[in-house]
Formats: C-alpha cells, sequence, structure tokens
C-alpha cells in the first residue's frame, strides 16, 4: 500500500559511494531541473556537460537513479553521442569538421595533419593536456569550408599553413 506524503516524507537519496558529495549535489540540482523536461535523460546530460565540460562516468548511478534508469541505458547514451566527452577536455579543444562539403574541400588532408601535428586522435587530449581534438560533421559553415573551430571560434577555408598557424597559437602553458 502506498504511503501518503505525511506520513511518509520523500527520504533522501542515498550518497554513491565513491562520488565526491559536491559532484553530486551538482548533478543532483541539474536533474531537478531538468527531470519534467521530455525524454530528460538528454537535456540532464547536455547540462551536465555545460557546466562540468565532460560526463564523468561516476555520475552515471546517480543519473540512473534520478531517472529510473538503468545504468547500461544511461551508459548507452553517454558512449552513443561523441559530444558526451568522459574526461576533462584539454585546455583548447580544436574541432575539425569532416562532414561532406568539407571532405570535398580538403578536410581529410587536414585531419590527417591535425593528428599528425598533435599525435592524438579524434576524441583524445594531449599528454600534456594542452588540446584536445575532435571531429564534427558539419559546423554550419559549409560554403566555406574546409572549417575548423578553436575554442569555439569557428575558421573558414583553413588551408594546411593555416592550420599550422591556429596549432601554433595554442597556448601550451597550463597558466598561459
Ligand atoms: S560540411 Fe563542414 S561546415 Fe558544413
Amino acid at each position: 500500500m502506498a504511503a501518503s506524503p505525511e506520513q511518509s516524507p520523500e527520504p533522501e537519496p542515498e550518497s554513491e559511494p565513491g562520488l565526491e558529495l559536491e559532484l553530486e549535489q551538482r548533478v543532483r540540482a541539474i536533474v531537478a531541473e531538468h527531470r519534467d523536461s521530455r525524454g530528460a535523460l538528454l537535456p540532464v546530460l547536455h547540462a551536465v556537460k555545460e557546466e562540468l565540460g565532460y560526463v564523468d562516468p561516476s555520475v552515471i548511478p546517480v543519473l540512473a537513479g534520478e531517472l529510473n534508469l538503468s545504468r547500461a541505458d544511461v551508459y548507452g547514451v553517454i558512449t552513443f553521442y561523441e559530444d558526451f566527452r568522459q574526461s576533462p577536455p584539454g585546455r583548447t579543444t580544436v574541432r575539425i569538421c569532416r562532414a561532406e562539403a568539407c571532405r570535398a574541400v580538403g578536410a581529410g588532408a587536414l585531419a590527417d595533419r591535425v593528428r599528425s601535428r598533435l599525435g592524438v586522435s579524434f576524441g583524445e587530449t594531449t599528454p600534456d593536456g594542452a588540446v584536445t581534438l575532435d571531429q564534427v560533421f558539419c559546423l554550419g559553415n559549409c560554403a566555406t569550408g574546409p572549417a575548423v573551430e578553436v575554442d569555439g571560434r569557428l575558421h573558414g577555408r583553413v588551408t594546411p599553413e593555416r592550420l599550422d598557424a591556429l596549432l601554433a597559437s595554442v597556448p601550451q602553458e597550463a597558466d598561459a
């Protein structure tokens, strides 16, 4: 038999072992804000990413519990969308468009070049934490490709030389 709200105040959720309390509280607050959104998991994940910069896998049990989903469901969504990075990004994020219009004007060569220059693949961060390299499939700049975005700033008609210049302008020091 269901208890009435007067008889049984809602219990505090149990803390997740191994998860920092502050992080857990921030994630629960984000869920509370978006709980009523349609298909709440995606808006919640976007909000977590927006606030923390990434979706730490340690928050999966909290999200699953709060949204009444299985951990596997939450994990599946996080891993399906490249957008939901699971580790902190580098100090600078470089995104290369690899969609068709940009590919037709040289994005493939840029992709090879940037991976070789940075020594990382897409989705990875350089060991010094300076740069995270991502691929995207359209930056909305198709008429002036190849398109590259550096920390949210869009660059069009990027030649290999311009790419090198963009990479050279990335601060290398943590406090730069
Ligand atoms: S295809 Fe590259 S910006 Fe659209």
